[in-house]
């Protein structure tokens, strides 16, 4: 008599244990997703990134802030570009300042339609938890390119900070093709020489239908921005000089940003094996992922006078424009 009834507890049991795994391995992979979500266009993730936020139950964590005083907020300073520039090197400067407050993702809200029409709402839930006293920055290179992106950011904040950081544009062509070279490689796509990609076998001039030639075309662009905002709300990083120099152009953006002067020497090292700059402090310390600082293939130095003659005039252009000059030649 007893033995069935007992077994249907163990049924029931074994129901409710196996109910109990199924929610718990969904809400982790929810947990998961929302962490990993960060699909990137342009650049990569350090390595480390994501996994402080692992640790901490994320509602919990969110309940935490909220009791701190902190909230999501829109951001009040947005960097727009360029492309292979050193924008992810300059985020993650930024991030050593108190202050300053960083969405870890590239949203691609302003220029990506489907993302645009979610609402502000919705790119909020992105941006990170700060006090009404700290800066939040996002990032996402595209915008520089993007027909939408200055008029819709306007409209969000007409007096948002922006800041741009430009290289050497013919550098900029390198790497950018170098990247996408590196990618095709590992996917077997086939691969062109930029030499072959670069230059109009028909006229034997730099090819502009070539988009890592137009993304260099920084006057073209900034002439468009310029028509949203006034020169004193974006600041211009020299790209070049940040490897070399980084607390200069962080000591620039700083005062951009109307914060005070808080990275200094202590927070950034030289690292030689990797010939570059890493990041030091309390909770931090590592360098730009494997895939920055990537080694450029041998350009012809043809090709390479070609797209600095190109360049020129757009360059001087550019100058005039943001009341600049930088050694590109
Ligand atoms: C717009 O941006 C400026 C400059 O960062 C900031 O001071 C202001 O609070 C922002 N306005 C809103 C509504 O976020
Ligand atoms: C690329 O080709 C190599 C050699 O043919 C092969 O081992 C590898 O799996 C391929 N990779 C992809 C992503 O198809
Ligand atoms: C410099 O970088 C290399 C390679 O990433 C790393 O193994 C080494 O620990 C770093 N050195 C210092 C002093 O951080």
């Amino acid at each position: 008599m007893g033995f069935p009834r007992k077994r249907h507890v163990w049924i029931v049991l074994t129901a409710i244990t196996l109910v109990f795994c199924v929610i718990l391995i969904f809400d982790g992979q929810a947990h998961w997703r929302l962490n990993s979500n960060m699909h990137l266009d342009d650049t990569d993730l350090s390595e480390g990134y994501g996994f402080r936020k692992l640790l901490e139950d994320p509602l919990a964590r969110i309940e935490r802030l909220r009791s701190e005083g902190m909230e999501q907020r829109l951001p009040q300073c947005i960097i727009i570009g360029v492309r292979k520039c050193g924008t992810r090197a300059l985020l993650e400067f930024l991030d050593l300042h108190p202050k300053i407050r960083i969405a870890d993702m590239e949203m691609h809200f302003f220029n990506k339609d489907e993302n645009y029409e979610k609402g502000y709402e919705w790119y909020t839930k992105y941006m990170p938890f700060s006090l009404n006293t700290d800066i939040t920055i996002e990032k996402t290179p595209r915008y520089f390119i993007s027909e939408n992106a200055p008029e819709r950011i306007q409209k969000m904040n007409h007096s948002i900070k922006l800041i741009v950081i430009f290289r050497n544009p013919t550098t900029r062509v390198i790497s950018d093709y170098a990247q996408v070279y590196q990618n095709k490689v590992e996917r077997n796509y086939s691969v062109e020489r930029l030499e072959d990609i670069v230059i109009s076998k028909r006229t034997g001039r730099v090819n502009t239908g070539y988009k890592a030639v137009r993304i260099s075309m920084y006057y073209y662009h900034l002439t468009h921005w310029l028509q949203y905002f006034n020169r004193d709300q974006i600041h211009v990083v020299n790209g070049d000089n940040l490897i070399v120099n980084p607390l200069e152009e962080i000591h620039e953006v700083e005062t951009f940003l109307g914060l005070n002067h808080h990275v200094t020497e202590t927070n950034v090292y030289f690292n030689e094996t990797r010939g570059f700059f890493c990041m030091n402090s309390v909770d931090k310390q590592h360098c730009l992922g494997a895939t920055k600082g990537r080694k450029h293939p041998n350009i012809d130095s043809k090709i390479v006078k070609k797209l600095k003659n190109f360049y020129r005039p757009y360059n001087r252009k550019l100058f005039a424009m943001i009341g600049k000059e930088f050694d590109w030649d």
